[in-house]
């Protein structure tokens, strides 16, 4: 089937989490190939100084915490324009399932990584539909395609977003909109500082959601871990969840 493809030229978009770590690395990725207008969203703008001392009037920082309801509504008042959605903003909140962390890391895990994408998806998808040609991006993880005992509450959340990807397609079908999931590994960013493992850098991971979007690619894997995992879970997501349950 043929998929939507998008010239990031003249391309506005809207992230959530703009103002650090992959959020950030992407909006700089997108301004590099051509994008005229960047909502960023942060829940602290003063944090998109940087950003805006760089690129002038392309930034148009939106203060946005996607747990308030009200927020997101009022950040969805601003945008006048809307070609890319990129559902970035995330928490990596750690509880295994068999702990007492399990309940309270699941619900913050939840409450940021899907009820926030649910809800900024639902204000901004009228926006969307005006346009013509138009992208969803959602950041799920590697760990949303197998359980992470270690974090396993992440991964749950991960998982939702693998699954509300699809959803989203489905919904979209026959419509010029690219809906895509990203998976990536471990990536050098403040979410992953206290983890152990060899890791991929944010520009990386930017490049290829940036590439995926001008290619009208659905399931992005954009960095060495996640390149490997996905060869295996295409053929053998069994093996998938036996290694990921090595993550203990
Ligand atoms: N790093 C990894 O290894 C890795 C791997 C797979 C997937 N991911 C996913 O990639 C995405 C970006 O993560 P990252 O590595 O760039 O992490 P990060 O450096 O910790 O950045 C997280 C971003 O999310 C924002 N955020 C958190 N809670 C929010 C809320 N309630 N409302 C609005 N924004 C909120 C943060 O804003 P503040 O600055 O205000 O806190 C920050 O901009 C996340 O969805 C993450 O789950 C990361």
């Amino acid at each position: 089937m043929e998929t939507t493809k998008i010239n990031i030229e003249g391309k506005t978009v809207f992230i959530s989490g703009a103002n650090r770590g992959i959020g950030k690395a992407i909006v700089e990725e997108l301004i590099s190939k051509g994008a005229r207008k960047i909502y960023a969203g942060a829940r602290n703008t003063e944090s998109l100084k940087t950003l805006q001392a760089k690129y002038g009037t392309i930034i148009v920082p939106i203060q946005l915490d996607v747990t308030d309801i009200a927020s997101i509504q009022a950040a969805a008042a601003q945008v006048e324009d809307l070609d890319i959605l990129v559902n970035n903003a995330g928490v990596f909140s750690i509880g295994k399932i068999f702990s007492k962390e399990a309940n309270a890391s699941l619900e913050e895990n939840l409450n940021v990584n899907v009820w926030g994408l649910i809800n900024l998806s639902n204000a901004l998808i009228e926006k969307l539909r005006k346009n013509s040609t138009t992208a969803i991006v959602n950041i799920s993880s590697l760990a949303g395609l197998g359980n992470m005992p270690m974090c396993a509450t992440y991964s749950v959340s991960k998982a939702a977003v693998h699954s509300i990807t699809q959803g989203m397609r489905g919904e979209l079908a026959n419509t010029n909109t690219l809906t895509m999931g990203v998976y990536p590994g471990p990536i050098d960013t403040d979410m992953a500082a206290d983890l152990q493992m060899d890791k991929d850098i944010p520009e990386n991971v930017a490049k290829d959601i940036v590439n995926g979007l001008i290619e009208g690619i659905e399931d992005v894997y954009p960095d060495a871990m996640s390149k490997e995992a996905s060869s295996v879970y295409i053929t053998n997501p069994k093996a998938i969840e036996q290694n990921f349950g090595t993550f203990a």
